[in-house]
């Protein structure tokens, strides 16, 4: 099937995002709509009805996946023209030609048929589309009754691209976006808010996206020819990449008194929570008081008993390929530990345990030659062994870096390890996935991904690996996206809480699965009705040792009504569905969280 679309079929597609009152586009184009200038809203005739669209609907071209039960009140952008106008000439006829050379890549790139993985088409339908920025909305109604414990806001991060995708999109391009539901003595409110990254702030200001991204865009002759273009741009002082041009929207960490948004792509950037009204307010790019200079991946790990964040960071072009560092409590940090890689490879997580990190070296890697043959940057290297570095947390070098091989064994994402001394071994808990490489290259080979344990002898040098729950392989269910109680992270935890990712990638509810016996109980939201990843709050104030005294968070769509809801349910004992929390609008789906409790947020930032 041919996969070139015009604006107008695919904003069509947008807005048919399976809501049930759809909104008839018009023939005309989004580049039309945006053209519109000073008028605050437009009336167009339907079949059934007039439907009012706000300025703000014009000149943010993605609000338009939005269900047409309502105008969306929200507040037209201000458009900051003050960049165009200091251009010298030179740089506004150097900008003409550059927009034209675009243009016709991207007519160009459209006569050819998208990936399903760079299709916007496939990637960003449903309740994967985006939404607009919600101001906060108080006292929400809940349906049954929180408990007393979960006082504090619970925040969670996602990919929301601002602008239609011009050409090329993947899932994970989109701009970040923080939704936070604050709970307050029962009181309850949700906000979400675009984190105000350097990209963002840059194609806001110019009307349209322009930075290249790295999953949907950048593969093959095009995706040379849009970075060569987009590094001319910045030569010329049209675009200014200097500081960064991450989305910032996969990760949440509140560490030494901020909340953190992360991509593994850039520095992180400081959320504010506001703990009185729950809105997000972007403070800016975070470099730990200059101590940050490279990216950092969007899963850090704080240790619970030392409070100290472990981190990595990749590069994709020049070695070291990989460097490890800590932060101490009060956000000093340690001096990078390079480990060298024979290739850039993809590292999208890593575990610790009590003494060490554990670092996987896997077979999905960086080639960007690939992208002259007309391919992926982003593949699975069958030839490579996969392996897990096992290395002290205070190290100060590589030299004592310990490597167990693992073959063919990819994790996207690591739930926990800790070290078991009478076997000498360090146990790993993490979802296998196959293809390996599956969320970034076309396959026909349906996904799987299979809660395992792998067992890495320090010693011996050697590991095994076997799957968790005892399924035939019609009973398999996929298991993606959750946590363990985090209070324990890097010991030696008996449940796991993870997304039952069915059907792919929809999330239809989670299991709580006990890592010992492999006994599961599954938790599912209800019919019609997906979610994401489970978050586990411990009960603050437990008396008991229990691990699982505590209570999972989830943010839930019904694909039916088009209305969302944060499920709170019992993760004790039977799975009680406690308190669901009605939503203003709509969440899409997305990726992880972070909770903070209302004492932590008096010392915020
Ligand atoms: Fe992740």
């Amino acid at each position: 099937m041919a996969s070139s679309f015009t604006t107008h079929q695919l904003s069509s597609k947008w807005a048919k995002h399976g809501v049930s009152q759809a909104l008839p586009i018009p023939s005309f184009s989004l580049h039309d709509l945006g053209v519109l200038g000073s008028k605050r809203s437009i009336r167009m005739k339907t079949s059934q009805k007039i439907v009012t669209i706000s300025a703000a609907l014009l000149e943010f071209p993605s609000v338009l996946t939005l269900p047409s039960k309502e105008t969306y009140k929200v507040e037209a952008p201000q458009k900051n023209y003050s960049k165009h106008s200091k251009w010298n000439p030179l740089q506004k006829a150097v900008s003409v030609a550059f927009d034209m050379v675009e243009s016709t890549l991207i007519s160009k790139e459209k006569q050819q048929e998208f990936s399903k993985t760079a299709d916007p088409r496939v990637q960003i339908s449903g309740n994967f589309a985006p939404v607009p920025e919600q101001p906060p909305v108080q006292n929400l109604q809940v349906i049954g009754t929180i408990p007393d414990c979960i006082n504090g806001v619970y925040v969670r991060n996602g990919a929301n691209p601002l602008f239609e995708p011009a050409a090329g999109h993947h899932l994970f391009d989109g701009d970040g976006m923080v939704h936070a539901v604050t709970i307050q003595n029962n009181a309850v409110s949700y906000a979400c808010r675009l984190t105000e990254t350097q990209r963002l702030i840059q194609e806001r200001d110019l009307g349209r996206p322009i930075f290249p991204k790295a999953i949907g865009e950048l593969h093959g002759h095009f995706g040379v020819a849009r970075l060569l273009l987009f590094y001319a741009r910045g030569l010329f002082g049209l675009i200014d990449h200097r500081h960064g041009m991450g989305v910032a929207n996969a990760g949440l960490v509140y560490f030494n008194h901020r909340l953190l948004a992360m991509s593994e792509d850039d520095l992180p950037y400081q959320v504010r929570v506001n703990s009185c009204s729950g809105d997000l307010e972007t403070v800016g790019r975070y470099a730990f008081d200059e101590q940050l200079k490279t990216s950092m991946i969007a899963h850090p790990k704080v240790d619970p008993e030392t409070g100290e964040l472990f981190a990595l960071s990749y590069d994709v072009i020049k070695k070291p390929y990989l460097k490890f560092f800590k932060f101490a409590k009060d956000g000093k940090k340690s001096n990078d530990v390079e480990i060298p890689l024979s290739v850039p490879t993809m590292i999208h997580d890593f575990a610790i345990t009590e003494n060490f990190v554990v670092i996987p070296d896997q077979q999905v890697v960086f080639k960007l030659q690939e992208m002259i043959r007309g391919g992926s940057p982003v593949i699975y290297d069958k030839t490579k062994m996969s392996r897990f570095g096992i290395l002290s947390k205070n190290a100060e070098n590589s030299n004592d870096i310990i490597w167990v091989d693992c073959p063919d064994t990819f994790c996207f994402h690591l739930w926990n390890a800790w070290e078991e001394e009478e076997t000498d071994e360090v146990v790993v808990i993490g979802s296998c996935m196959t293809p390996a490489d599956s969320i970034f290259n076309e396959s026909d080979e349906c996904l799987k991904s299979v809660l395992s344990e792998i067992r890495l002898n320090i010693k011996t040098g050697k590991s095994t690996r076997r799957p968790i729950i005892d399924v035939s392989a019609s009973e398999h269910f996929n298991l993606e996206a959750g946590m363990v109680n985090r209070n324990r992270l890097g010991r030696k935890t008996r449940y796991a809480y993870l997304a039952i990712a069915e059907p792919w990638p929809k999330v239809s509810g989670f299991a709580k699965v006990d890592l010992f016996s492999g006994e599961v109980q599954k938790f599912i939201y209800g019919e019609n009705k997906y979610g994401g990843e489970p978050f586990f709050v411990p009960r603050e104030d437990a008396n008991s040792e229990d691990e699982d005294d505590g209570y999972i968070l989830a943010f839930v769509h019904d694909e039916k009504t088009e209305k969302s809801e944060l499920q709170i349910v019992d993760a004790k004992s039977t799975l009680n569905l406690e308190a669901k929390v009605e939503l203003p609008s709509r969440v899409p789906y997305g990726f992880h969280g972070t909770f903070i409790s209302s004492n932590d947020l008096k010392r915020q930032i």
